[in-house]
């Protein structure tokens, strides 16, 4: 199988990397992918967000099937483009898509769908702002419609700053506060079938103790020892199940990854949002512990041909992975220095999300630059390598946390195997 990968973050080096493992691989191209991604992939610096230089590019190389990884592209109708000009694609169409690109859109879905998620106004003026938070009271959460990068959320009990947020845009979602832990879980649909993969949890605030700004992910890992045992088949009853069901009834069939981000509140499971591509970090502790062959899968989800697909298998062993982030990321990252000491990570693997070679050298251009991701026989064990790897890492004023996955490596284990 030919495949091409469109995509240059964290995410796409991993799922470049578990491509690579299938043995019906035959060439892997990624676009434009990064340093990292080169070492299993043909890289074709072209411009994603072109769809027809994408379409051309796999017509050129004869692939066999497009895997997309960003949003952008996604919501900007590439799937739509590729799927006209008879490539197999595993992605969402433009419609599809605005399950993560419009937040309304994702509430009336998820009403109609009978989905749990927090109860929400969607308003447009000031006065219908202002009603919905006082119908809803503190803690106040205001959303933007559109994408924006993990950074159109606001939570505060200041009825003041959550009416600031919200006249910054034409258009919020303000929804009811849901408290108790977030689960990472994503389906993976050919737009009827959906399999469910194991949860991980992503660390949102940019500083330890879930302190700061919220960023586009820190850290992640899975699985999650303290979750109930039966989350991922009541995530795939509740949520993934009946909104690919009311996806495909509105002859818009969602084909790709749906990212389940959720609330496990006192009340049962909630939907906090949904995402339309595979989750950055989760996918780089996910997709090391898939065992079945991911080109295979994504092809069969591709072509409609999931109703036969045999079910995941995973390995035992938890997985971490930690993001090493520029100085004054998320809000103004400095980017453009060098990076040493990544060749010195045993036993761990560096994912490349914002680098670059420069004159020999490689360096930082994102804010998240890079992650670190470890395999061990408990979160414990990853933890040590990843945290003994990411310290031998020297990037001028990057920052991590040192939290990620710790206290569930020492909660006691409440799950049945
Ligand atoms: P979102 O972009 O919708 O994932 O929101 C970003 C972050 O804001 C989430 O990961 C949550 O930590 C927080 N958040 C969003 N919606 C809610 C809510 N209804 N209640 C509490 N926290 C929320
Ligand atoms: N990990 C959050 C996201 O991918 O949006």
């Amino acid at each position: 199988m030919k495949v091409l990968l469109i995509g240059s973050g964290g995410r796409e080096h991993a799922l470049a990397q578990a491509l690579r493992r299938d043995p019906v691989l035959e060439e892997l191209h990624a676009a434009p992918g990064n340093p990292g991604i080169a070492d299993f992939a043909t890289l074709h610096a072209i411009d994603v967000d072109n769809n027809s230089l994408v379409v051309a590019l796999a017509q050129e190389l004869a692939v066999d099937l497009v895997v997309i990884g960003p949003e952008k592209p996604l919501v900007n109708g590439l799937a739509d483009s590729l799927r006209k000009a008879g490539i197999a694609t595993f992605g969402p169409s433009a419609i599809a898509a605005t399950l993560e690109g419009s937040k309304d859109f994702a509430k009336r879905v998820m009403h109609d769908a009978g989905v749990p998620t927090a109860r929400s106004f969607t308003c447009t003026t000031k006065s219908e702002m202002e009603a919905a938070l006082d119908a809803l009271g503190a803690p106040y959460v205001v959303k933007h419609d559109g994408l924006a990068a993990g950074k159109g959320v606001v939570v505060t009990n200041d009825r003041q700053v959550a009416l600031d947020h919200a006249y910054l845009s034409p258009r919020v979602v303000i929804e009811e506060f849901l408290d108790g832990p977030e689960v990472s879980l994503f389906g993976i649909s050919d737009g009827t079938t959906i399999l469910a993969m194991e949860p991980a949890q992503d660390f949102k605030r940019a500083l330890d103790g879930d302190l700061g700004p919220n960023t586009g992910g820190m850290g992640a890992y899975s699985p999650l020892p303290w979750a109930p045992a039966d989350i991922v088949e009541q995530t795939l009853l509740q949520v993934l199940k009946p909104t690919i069901a009311e996806m495909k009834a509105r002859d818009t069939p969602f084909v790709g990854l749906l990212y389940a981000g959720l609330a496990l509140t006192s009340r049962g499971i909630r939907v906090i949002e949904f995402n339309a591509r595979f989750g950055d970090p989760e996918t780089q502790v996910l997709l090391p512990r898939l065992q079945t062959p991911l080109a295979t899968l994504l092809y069969q989800a591709a072509t409609g041909a999931l109703k036969s697909a045999p079910a995941l298998e995973w390995s035992e062993e938890a997985a971490v992975t930690v993001v090493l982030a520029a100085e004054g990321y998320p809000m103004g990252p400095r980017v453009g220095d060098p990076i040493t000491g990544i060749g010195s990570a045993e036993g761990a693997f560096i994912h490349h999300a914002g680098t670059a070679i420069k004159d020999g050298v490689l360096h930082s251009t994102g804010g998240r630059v890079l992650s670190v991701t470890a395999l061990g026989q408990t979160l414990a064990a990853a933890r040590t390598t990843v945290y003994e790897a990411i310290a031998k890492i020297t990037l001028r004023g990057a920052h991590y946390r040192h939290d990620i996955a710790l206290a569930a490596s020492t909660a006691p284990k409440v799950r049945e195997n």
